[in-house]
Parts: structure tokens; sequence; C-alpha cells
């Protein structure tokens, strides 16, 4: 592969000129502060993420408030006491000619929260709790400032978590949304809480700034949302001025389902579901992420115009020189991210910073050191 291929030709989107096609996928890792402040741990881990040769990096969710917070510790972006941290963030990415794009987040359900919040609440009276219009409103208002902050922070952009079943799925899906009100029954009810985070923010960063989509496209649950129903979606973000629509396949319910576990493992599962939303929204560009391992399967993607762009997350995690390496800027072979492997996964969900089983031992040995743990006593196995 040399830079003459699609992978390495640039790319424009709303005002945003990337310098080739590979994108970072957002990808939390658990670094930050345990307030929620970026940390010199989570800075170099983003120095070493734009010095890859990405052209963009989207940088892992951040709460829009703590009762949407989809982790004990993570990123915030829900008072101005970030704002420092986030701009130095900003500074860390930009000053390697990488753009920056901050997702932000409501884990609605799957928030760790004394009371989550849904669109429908628990059985008799169990959690989540079922959100009132009061909730509704001020939780679009906590999205905006949220936003409000990125962009005055230096971000190039916003990027709203719309997959993995967080809040704004829970609205779309027809099987975690069973309200009666304007919010919910019909498809144009359903997206309303979407679209309305979509139109708030966009009033307030201005029509002009890049706000993208991390985008739902099917669930892969039953009775969840299909293509069909996505499809008009995508439609409705595209007729906003969406950025860009990064496609995402399966929600935190299918991805326990023996189906999802197996087809996860396979190179480029995602890309199929971009493919279907790209002919839906022709004119959007379309990310598409999941096991990309190789430049040639990438470039196979841009060239069936499945996708405009291509996101990596644990893929560059496992070779943070994977793009220098494709472009041919580097002749190691690249480490591939273990299809087995769930190393990652399972540092997250146990609340700790997540490494990595394909880094060397020097380097998961440093790293542990680093953030505290005797690497004699982690476990660091794949499964
Ligand atoms: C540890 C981990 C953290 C993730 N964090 C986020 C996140 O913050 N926001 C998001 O939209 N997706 C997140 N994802 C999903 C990835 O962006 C990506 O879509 C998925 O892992 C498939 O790409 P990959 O095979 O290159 O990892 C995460 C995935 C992993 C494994």
């Amino acid at each position: 592969m040399t830079e003459s291929n699609i992978l390495f030709s640039s790319f424009d989107m709303k005002g945003l000129s990337l310098k080739n096609r590979v994108t970072m996928a957002p990808t939390y890792v658990g670094y930050a502060n345990p307030g929620g402040t970026v940390s010199e741990l989570t800075l170099d881990h983003y120095r070493e993420m734009a010095s890859s040769g990405v052209a963009m990096i989207v940088v892992e969710s951040a709460t829009v408030n703590q009762e949407g917070a989809g982790f004990p510790i993570g990123l915030r972006t829900d008072g101005d006491q970030f704002l420092e941290g986030l701009s130095r963030l900003v500074t860390v990415i930009k000053d390697q000619g990488v753009l920056a794009v901050q997702q932000i987040n409501h884990a609605g359900r799957f928030a760790f929260s004394p009371e989550p919040l849904a669109p429908t609440g628990g059985p008799e009276g169990a959690p989540p709790r079922e959100m009132t219009l009061e909730d509704i409103d001020r939780t679009i208002s906590a999205y905006a400032d949220s936003a409000a902050r990125v962009k005055a922070a230096g971000f190039d952009g916003v990027e709203i978590h719309g997959g993995t079943g967080y809040l704004i799925d829970q609205f779309i899906s027809p099987h975690t949304n069973k309200r009666t009100d304007t919010y919910g029954g019909s498809l144009e009810n359903r997206m309303r809480f979407s679209l309305g985070v979509f139109e708030a923010i966009q009033e307030i960063v201005g029509r002009d700034y890049p706000v993208g989509y991390r985008f739902m496209a099917y669930e892969g649950i039953p009775g969840g949302l299909e293509i069909g129903e996505s499809s008009k979606w995508a439609e409705e973000l595209a007729k906003r001025g969406v950025a860009y629509l990064s496609v995402t396949f399966g929600t935190y319910e299918s991805f326990m389902l023996p189906e999802y576990i197996e087809i996860e493992k396979t190179e480029c599962f995602m890309a199929k579901y971009a493919g279907e939303i790209k002919k839906a929204v022709p004119h959007t560009p379309v990310i598409t992420a999941g096991r990309i391992q190789t430049p040639e399967a990438a470039e196979k993607i841009l060239a069936e115009g499945t996708a405009d762009l291509i996101g990596l997350s644990r893929v560059l995690i496992a070779d943070p020189l994977w793009p220098k390496k494709a472009a041919g800027k580097l002749s190691e072979p690249i480490n591939r991210c273990e299809p087995a492997c769930s190393l990652c996964m399972k540092r997250v969900m146990s609340g700790k910073p997540v490494f990595c089983s394909q880094w060397t031992k020097e380097r998961r040995e440093a790293f542990l050191v680093r953030i505290g743990e005797k690497p004699e006593e982690v476990d660091q196995s794949p499964d």
C-alpha cells in the first residue's frame, strides 16, 4: 500500500479537511482523573494516538451530566472547570496536525447513577426511572451546554453518541421506548429526542460548526431498531446538516448474544451496515469501524463506496503505528488486535484503565506500574 491509495487521499467534510481517510474511533480507556478532568495519562495517550498518522481523532465519550455518566471514572464536559484540561487535550492532538472531535454522551439506563433515567421505567417502579418531560428538556439542554464547552475548548467538532444502547438509542429503539406521549410510539416520535438534541446543539454552536453522530444502524436484538427505520433517521439527520454518520451495530444487550460475539470477531463486521446507511444518505460522509485489521480491507471499503472514512478503535490501540505502516512509511508488519482477546473490555467492565495484550511485556508492565497496579497481580489473560 502506498500514499497513492484512496486510504491516503484527503477528504473534506463540513469545513474539516482530513489529510487521509483514517480516523480514530472513540474509545473509552478510563485514564481520566477520578473527578473527570483530563489527566497526564489521558494527554500522553492521545499524544501517541495523534502521532499515529490518523487524520482525525474522536475522543472517547465524555458525560453531559453526572446522572448520565457511563462509567464511574470518565471525562466530563458538564462544567467550566473541565475546560482547561479539555483545551490541553485539544492542543496535544492538534499540535500533530490532527483534527480533534469530542464525543458527548448520556448513558440513560446504563448510567452509574443512584437513579438512572430512561425513556421507559423498569417494571413495578424498579430502576431506571421514566423521564418526565422536564427531565427530557433539561437533558437536551445538558447536551447543548456540553457541545458549547467542547467548541469553547477548541475542538474542531462535536460528536453525539447515538450508539451502544445509550440514552439516544434508548429513545429511538422500539425495544426500550414504550412511551405513549410525543416521545414514543411512531418512528417520528421516537426520533424526537435525538433530533431535539441535534437541533439544540446546532442552535448553540451554530450551523457551520461540525456536529457528527455515532449512529446506531441495527441493534441486533429481537424487537430492536432495524435498518429500515435507522435509514429514515439518517435521512432526518442529513436534512439537518449532520457533519458525518459514524455507523455502528449492536447494544449492550446484543453484545451478550452468542451470534453477536461470533460476528464481532470477523473482519469489517460493521461495514455492511455502513453501506446500507450510505445508500440512504449518499451525500453524507459515513465512517465505518469494526476490526478493520488490514489496509487492504480498508481500501476495499473505500473503493466500493461502502464508507468514506475508516474508524480504528482497538485496532489502533493494539498498533498505534497502523496508519504509518499502512502508508508504507514503516516496514514492520501491523500488530493485529487479537479477535479472541477481550482484555480491554474486561478492564472497562471492572472499572480499570485499559491496556492491550498485544503490547510488549515491557510496555504492559510499565503501564501497570504507572497506574499503581502490580504487574504480577494483574490478570493479563486475553479471555
Ligand atoms: C474498550 C472500548 C471502549 C469503547 N469506547 C467507545 C466510546 O467511548 N464511544 C463509542 O462510540 N464507541 C466506543 N467503543 C466502540 C469502538 O469505537 C468501535 O466501534 C468498536 O470497538 C469496533 O472497532 P474496533 O474493532 O477497531 O475496536 C469502544 C470499544 C471498546 C473496545
